[in-house]
């Protein structure tokens, strides 16, 4: 199943909730997309070289290691897992996500990851691009506020410090460029259940979403 979203309407908690409570693989796409972004930012390959960013992403290895206290991101085997989670690495996977060359590697990897099977997949183009038959599509979304809420008491518990006017601005930012983008822009897929997680408790909505896989799963449609 796939999930998608802007940044901060719950699809990575709800998402990592759901897969363990289905027993399903959790795939986070923009943890591909921001672990890419800091190998290409560090490469210093230049956004215009199409040839030489497909040679990087074609060469570089990510993995996903879904630990029970949560989701490690190795790049080419460097463990990036806190690193990719600033605001400066968030938007530079913003910009690093509209290119060709990362985009169609990352898809490609996306679709062969755990043999799509039992996947619990999030990110902005999931149920769009990526998995476009994905047994059920859901896009999660929240008011402008109540995300920023949500980025700034993520960013605050990692001991960074930050004011909330900027996280907003951020996030505003990031989502313009995510929603206009040429290639495989957030959007909401037909058909894809559509939830104001807005006040609503984390526990609540992967309930839904469960009992809904199990619902499509029993009846086979
Ligand atoms: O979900 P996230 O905030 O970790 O994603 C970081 C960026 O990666 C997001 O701003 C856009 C990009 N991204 C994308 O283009 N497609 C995805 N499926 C997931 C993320």
């Amino acid at each position: 199943m796939a999930i998608d979203g802007p940044a901060g309407s719950g699809k990575s908690t709800v998402g990592w909730w759901l897969a363990r409570r289905l027993g399903y693989h959790y795939l986070d796409t923009g943890a591909m997309y921001r672990a890419a972004a800091w190998k290409l930012h560090r490469s210093g390959i230049p956004t215009a070289d199409g040839t030489g960013l497909s040679e990087a992403m074609n060469a570089m290895e990510i993995d996903l290691c879904d630990e029970p206290t949560g989701l490690r991101v190795l790049v080419d085997g460097e463990d990036v897992t806190a690193e990719i989670r600033s605001p400066r690495m968030a938007m530079l996977a913003s910009q690093y996500s509209a290119l060709p060359a990362v985009r169609a590697r990352l898809t490609q990897l996306q679709r062969a990851w755990k043999g799509a099977e039992g996947v619990v997949a999030e990110g902005r183009d999931t149920t769009t691009v990526v998995f476009p038959d994905a047994e059920l599509k859901v896009f999660l979304d929240a008011t402008p506020e109540e995300r920023a809420r949500r980025r700034l008491a993520e960013i605050e518990a990692r001991g960074t410090g930050v004011d909330g006017p900027t996280v907003r601005q951020e996030i505003e930012d990031r989502d313009r460029a995510d929603a206009t983008r040429a290639l495989a822009p957030l959007a909401r897929a037909s058909g894809a259940l559509y939830i104001d997680t807005t006040g609503l408790p984390v526990e609540d909505v992967v309930e839904r979403l469960a009992k809904e896989v199990e619902r499509l799963c029993s009846t086979g449609s």
